[in-house]
């Protein structure tokens, strides 16, 4: 196991912002787990997980602490019929790479979300979600290291109180209680079937498409993404910066009466898109701070010339206050924060 001493978490992260962390251990085995677990707990210092850092953000200050970087590859078939898959991902691969496996082989279930950014094992941790698919419908098990227990076990999908960006891993009393080793996927021959999410829907009838086979949703999403969401190995941003924001019935009626456009779901409870009120707040393609909220997906925030996390906080706050003074909702930061101790 690799150990390095004062690393900067900009270069750990898609933002590149952050100062030092004080250890980093590259994992790639569970035995590296247990040795890096035992590092940290021999200085009593506390740990800190992450894959790709796609979705984490590092603090001026940095980490006092010992990262373990998931870095244990490989994808595992457990078992594969006409109709099914199950497949073992281990943490450290890449979640594309796992994307595009099931593609290959013609199976549905995870096709829209090709090319999120990050590692397999970050992917239930904040449960990714794109073009109508979540990988929470996907996800058979995850197999962890439970800190508090200092064993390896797993826990099924039901256990981890998914939801819209919401699990046992990021909040609650058991955050950062795992680190996960491997997921299970259950993939099927059920493909997509319109009407598919709005901007997928309007490739396809602009494109006339009629393949909704998993390679060729693959294709289309990964043509709609690189349009819109700047590629984290060229632009320092992660992603969707914000969430949006889902509110009950009566909450969903009142956005109406306000004339903001609400996703209605089949029990009326509603969806307003956080980028359509960056948008109409003015602050789209606009630089705060060093920050540029992008011209392109209004809840991508792209670190353009900062290497402040002062700078991107700044920026944060005139965001969410204009947003807040203008539509009275308060947006919701979608990226987890390393903490500085
Ligand atoms: N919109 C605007 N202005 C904008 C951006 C969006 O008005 O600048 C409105 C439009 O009405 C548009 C709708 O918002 O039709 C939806 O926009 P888009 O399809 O771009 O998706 P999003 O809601 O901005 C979410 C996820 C993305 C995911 C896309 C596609 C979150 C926080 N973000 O973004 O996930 O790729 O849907 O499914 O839920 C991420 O989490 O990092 C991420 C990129």
């Amino acid at each position: 196991m690799q150990i390095r001493e004062n690393v900067p978490i900009s270069e750990l992260t898609t933002m590149r912002i952050g100062g030092l962390a004080r250890y980093v251990c590259e994992i790639s085995s569970k035995d590296d787990i247990i040795k890096a677990w035992n590092f940290a707990k021999e200085r009593k210092l506390p740990i800190w997980f992450m894959g790709g850092g796609a979705n984490t953000i590092g603090k001026d200050a940095g980490f006092d602490g010992v990262i373990l970087l998931n870095k244990i590859t490989g994808i595992e078939i457990l078992t594969e019929t006409d109709d099914g898959l199950q497949l073992k991902a281990m943490g450290g691969e890449e979640w594309d790479d796992v994307v595009e496996f099931t593609c290959k082989k013609g199976f549905s279930g995870i096709e829209a979300m090709s090319k999120i950014p990050g590692t397999a094992g970050a992917a239930p941790v904040q449960n990714i979600g794109a073009y109508g698919q979540d990988i929470a419908r996907a996800l058979v098990s995850v197999e962890v290291f439970d800190t508090k227990t200092e064993e390896f076990r797993s826990i099924p999908r039901s256990k981890l109180r998914m939801d819209y960006r919401y699990t046992t891993f990021n909040h609650g009393e058991d955050a950062g209680r795992y680190f996960i080793v491997s997921i299970t996927l259950h993939l099927n021959k059920n493909y997509l079937e319109p009407p598919f999410y709005n901007s997928l829907q309007n490739y396809i009838l602009e494109h006339g498409e009629t393949d909704y086979s998993p390679m060729n949703i693959r294709r289309m999403v990964s043509e709609i993404r690189a349009e819109k969401l700047p590629d984290p190995t060229e632009i320092a941003s992660s992603g969707s910066f914000f969430k949006n924001i889902y509110l009950d019935q009566v909450g969903a009626d009142e956005a109406e009466e306000k004339g903001i456009p609400v996703w209605r779901s089949n029990d009326d409870s509603g969806k307003i898109n956080s980028g359509w009120l960056i948008e109409q707040a003015g602050l789209k393609g606009e630089e705060l701070h060093g920050m540029r909220v992008s011209d392109k997906a209004a809840l991508v925030l792209i670190n353009e010339k900062t290497k402040n996390y002062a700078d991107l906080a700044a920026a944060r706050s005139e965001i969410i206050d204009t947003v807040r003074r203008k539509f009275g909702y308060t947006l919701e930061q979608e990226p987890v924060e390393i903490p500085e101790k």
